[in-house]
């Protein structure tokens, strides 16, 4: 357990638990330490497979966590509860002058309660998304966590929108710009050597799917089916499909296309490698359909909905649902017409530096604006 906060020194705590944390955490942190600010890094333990967690912290370069929780899986209250016990202890012990928390996961919404309750100042990074389908763990998670923060650091101007409309305050919201592909930027002439597509002894065409929402995959028949109706894309060209673990269980036993291949979940730079080279992706995902936006790659998002509309408005996606014709046909349509690259405003390498201001800044104020006051 790191050492009490004595006041004199502020510590902010930053959250990581499950993958796409690792990434968006990574600028945060390193842009407050450069400010000389004291942080402890927490991992809550959502994801502890080392090909889920330590291949992250390893390849990106993040420092060990000050305090690893351990929670690992279990249904949602048991995973949400097990976060917040560990949570509170620190927080009991080291009053953390400020909490950020990152996304939309079950420790992002966890921790900022535990934080909230707790008198810490709650900085959320991903503020304002919104997909409006409660079915959606992450959209109870997103709701919740903002309603529980002082801060919202939004990354694109239609979750600004979306703070305001739900009576925000406008001064609790900043408009910080998308820190994933902060993340992405850095790394990517790095990761272009990895040559993964090569590795798999595919050259030239292919495209990639990577599929772990419940929707898709905790129904065999149905991701079955999908499976199925990817052959037509297959004949295309080879299809590359890093598989969750939480999919490697449903994929037991089914009956898999030869022209897929079928890999373990993949590091950062192999995957980040795998769809710059794509001829197009499909995914379920949330931060691939901005990671395509930003490479310029077609992504095809098998869900009925998005909380990152900006990757459709201003990007390469398409939101086609989760029939399997729709999705292959959106997905040789983008091979045969692909779109053109376009990025949103501030997803330009500079977000980390932009929500450590914004958190400095918070924090030097003799008064903070409080999640009651609007
Ligand atoms: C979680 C997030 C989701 C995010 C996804 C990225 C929530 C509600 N969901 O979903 O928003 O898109 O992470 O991966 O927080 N498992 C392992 N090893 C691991 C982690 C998980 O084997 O390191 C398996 C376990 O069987 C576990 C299952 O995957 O029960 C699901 O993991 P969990 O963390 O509950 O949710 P994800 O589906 O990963």
């Amino acid at each position: 357990m790191p050492e009490a906060d004595t006041g004199t020194e502020p510590t902010v705590t930053l959250i990581a638990g499950a993958r796409p944390n690792f990434m968006k955490v990574k600028p945060v942190l390193d842009a407050l330490e450069r400010r000389g600010v004291r942080c402890d890094l927490v991992h809550t333990g959502q994801h502890y497979d080392e090909k889920m967690s330590d291949v992250f912290f390893d390849e990106l370069g993040i420092r060990a966590p000050d305090l690893h929780l351990g929670v690992g899986s279990g249904t949602h209250a048991a995973q949400t509860a097990a976060v917040m016990v560990g949570f509170e202890e620190y927080v009991e012990r080291c009053r953390p002058a400020a909490v950020l928390v990152f996304g939309d996961v079950n420790s992002t919404v966890a921790c900022a309660l535990v934080a909230a309750k707790a008198g810490s100042f709650v900085g959320h990074v991903e503020a304002g998304l919104r997909s409006r389908d409660w079915a959606m763990p992450e959209e109870v998670n997103r709701v919740v966590t903002d309603r529980l923060s002082d801060l919202l650091l939004a990354p694109s101007a239609d979750a600004v929108d979306n703070l305001v409309a739900e009576g925000y305050a406008p001064e609790r919201v900043r408009l910080v710009g998308n820190v994933m592909i902060d993340t992405l930027f850095a790394n990517l002439e790095r990761a272009r050597d990895r040559r993964v597509a090569q590795r798999l002894g595919i050259d030239g065409r292919y495209a990639v799917v990577t599929l772990h929402r419940p929707s898709n995959v905790d129904d065999r028949e149905a991701l079955q089916r999908l499976v199925s109706r990817l052959a037509t894309l297959g004949e295309r060209c080879p299809i590359v499909f890093p598989v969750h673990p939480r999919t490697r269980a449903k994929l037991e036993g089914a009956d898999i296309p030869a022209s897929i291949r079928v890999v373990d979940p993949l590091g950062y730079l192999d995957f980040l490698d795998l769809q710059a080279g794509a001829d197009v992706v499909v995914t379920d995902s949330g931060g691939i359909q901005e990671e395509t936006t930003a490479l310029g790659v077609a992504c095809v998002t098998a869900r009925q909905t998005t909380e990152r509309p900006i990757t459709v408005t201003e990007g390469t996606n398409r939101v086609v649902g989760t029939d399997p014709d729709a999705v292959v046909g959106a997905a040789l349509e983008a091979i045969e017409h692909p779109p053109l690259q376009r990025c949103p405003a501030l997803w330009d390498g500079r977000a980390g530096t932009r929500i450590a201001d914004a958190v400095v800044e918070m924090l030097e104020r003799p008064r903070w604006p409080r999640p009651t006051e609007a």
